[in-house]
C-alpha cells in the first residue's frame, strides 16, 4: 500500500496539527513497570507523540521516520519542552534495516509503523538483533486497508515474534480518522509487550 506520508504530514502541519494528535499510546506509561531508564528507538516515529510521553519518562530516544518534516516538528516540540538533549532523531527508510550496532538498545517502540512494513519477517529480526538480551519491544498494529479482527491480528503478531517472550497483550479499537482516539469503537488494534530472549 502507498502512502503519501510527506504530504500528510505537510497538511497537517499547515493548520498546526498532528496527524496522530499529541496523546501518548496508553501502553507507554505501563513500560514504566517493566524499565525506568534507558535508550528507546521509537521507529516511524512521527512527530513524535510516544517520543516526547518517553522524554518526559527520562529515556534517551532515537527516533527515526522517513519524513524529515515530522523529525523536525518532534525536534522543535522537545525544544520546547527542554528535552532536546536526550533526544536523537534520523532520517532513515526501516526497509534498508536498522543503521545500529546489535544489542544497542534497552527497548523498540514500533506504534502503528508495522503494518506498513513490507518483510516483517526481516524486520522483526532487525529488530532483535538490536535489542539487548532482556530488552522490551513495544509493538502495536492494526491492518490497512482490510481490517483484521482482534483474533488475526494477535494471531499474525505471534507468528513474527520469533525470539520473543511476550509478556503483555493488549485489545483496543481506535477512530478511523485518528490512531490517538482509542475512544471510538472503529478500527481493531492490538499491543504486545515482548521481551528479546
Ligand atoms: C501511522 S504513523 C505512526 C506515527 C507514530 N509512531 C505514532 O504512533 O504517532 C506511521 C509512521 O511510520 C513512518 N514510516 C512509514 N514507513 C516507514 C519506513 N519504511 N521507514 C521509516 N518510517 C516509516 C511514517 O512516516 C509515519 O510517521
Amino acid at each position: 500500500m502507498l502512502v503519501r506520508w510527506k504530504e500528510i504530514y505537510e497538511y497537517y502541519h499547515a493548520m498546526d496539527q498532528s496527524p496522530w494528535g499529541d496523546e501518548p499510546s496508553p501502553r507507554i506509561s505501563s513500560l514504566s513497570s517493566l524499565l525506568k531508564d534507558g535508550l528507546v528507538l521509537d521507529i516511524g516515529c512521527g512527530d513524535g507523540r510516544n517520543s516526547i510521553k518517553l522524554l518526559q519518562m527520562g529515556f534517551t530516544v532515537c527516533a527515526i521516520d522517513v519524513v524529515e518534516i515530522a523529525l523536525a516538528k518532534l525536534r522543535s516540540k522537545a525544544k520546547r519542552m527542554g528535552l532536546e538533549n536526550a533526544l536523537h532523531t534520523l532520517l532513515h527508510d526501516v526497509h534498508l534495516g536498522l543503521p545500529f550496532r546489535d544489542s544497542t538498545f534497552d527497548l523498540v517502540v514500533d506504534s502503528f509503523t508495522f503494518t506498513f512494513i513490507k518483510e516483517k519477517e526481516r524486520y522483526v529480526g532487525e529488530v532483535r538483533r538490536v535489542l539487548r538480551k532482556g530488552g522490551i519491544f513495544l509493538l502495536e498494529f492494526n491492518m490497512q486497508p482490510h481490517i483484521l479482527s482482534h483474533e488475526e491480528l494477535m494471531e499474525m503478531a505471534f507468528r513474527y515474534m520469533q525470539g520473543f517472550k511476550v509478556l503483555r497483550t493488549y485489545t483496543f479499537y481506535h477512530s478511523w480518522g485518528c490512531i490517538s482516539n482509542e475512544r471510538a469503537r472503529e478500527v481493531p488494534a492490538i499491543a504486545l509487550m515482548a521481551v528479546r530472549s
